[in-house]
């Protein structure tokens, strides 16, 4: 079980005290928005580069952007380790996962709700994760969408047909009260923004977290 929180709702001022706050992150979680693909215009390499060399745990890029085949690259470079691009918004995701993991950072793809993962099966062994949205990209805060709950399991039979060690990753509402059905229906790798940054002590929470979904 990894815990990969977001960055989102933390103090962008201050990002690196902001990831010193939670050292067991296994992952920074950090949202990249192009106010394109998502309504939402939030931060790009620069800040991805200052906070690689700052912040102690790897970084999860997430990019909510338009054209990543274009710009994915750029974040591998700024000292991304993971790199997740949303396959609507990909014009040659085989190629584009490719890049990046030539470049040496995971490939990881991304779906919205309403994106279904079966015409994607055959991509599956091109990729070192895949991440589920359980809200619709652009905020932190939302509601998190039980609706999605059918494909997570969905995608964890795929995976492990598939073999191999590729993460499924949930993103969207990820609290105490909703990360028990996402482990329960085989997501092995959650990020929480809301929840963690809105704790009294985001570093707890982060524990607290990982242990409910254990179970
Ligand atoms: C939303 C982002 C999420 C967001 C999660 O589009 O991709 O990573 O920060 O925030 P919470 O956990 O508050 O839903
Ligand atoms: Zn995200």
């Amino acid at each position: 079980m990894r815990i990969t929180p977001s960055l989102l709702n933390a103090d962008f001022a201050n990002l690196a005290g902001e990831a010193a706050r939670i050292p067991s992150a296994d992952y920074l979680h950090m949202d990249v928005m192009d106010n394109h693909f998502v309504p939402n215009l939030t931060l790009g390499a620069p800040v991805i580069e200052a906070l690689a060399k700052a912040a102690p745990q790897p970084i999860d890029a997430h990019l909510m952007i338009e054209e990543p085949d274009r710009w994915a690259p750029q974040f591998v470079e700024a000292g991304a380790s993971s790199v997740t691009f949303h396959v609507e918004a990909a014009q040659a995701p085989v190629r584009l996962a490719r890049e990046i993991r030539a470049q040496g950072a995971r490939a990881s793809m991304a779906l919205k709700p309403a994106t279904p993962i079966e015409p994607y099966e055959d991509l599956l062994p091109e990729l070192d994760m895949v991440l589920i949205m359980t809200v619709e990209p652009g905020f932190g805060g939302q509601k998190f969408l039980d609706l999605c709950l059918p494909k997570i399991r969905r995608t964890r039979a795929l995976l492990d047909k598939v073999g191999g060690d590729i993460w499924l990753q949930v993103d969207g509402g990820v609290s105490l009260e909703t990360i028990e059905r996402c482990a329960e229906a085989g997501a092995d790798t959650f990020v929480a923004g809301s929840a963690v940054y809105g704790a009294d002590d985001p570093g707890a929470m982060v524990e607290r977290l990982r242990e409910t979904a254990a179970g």
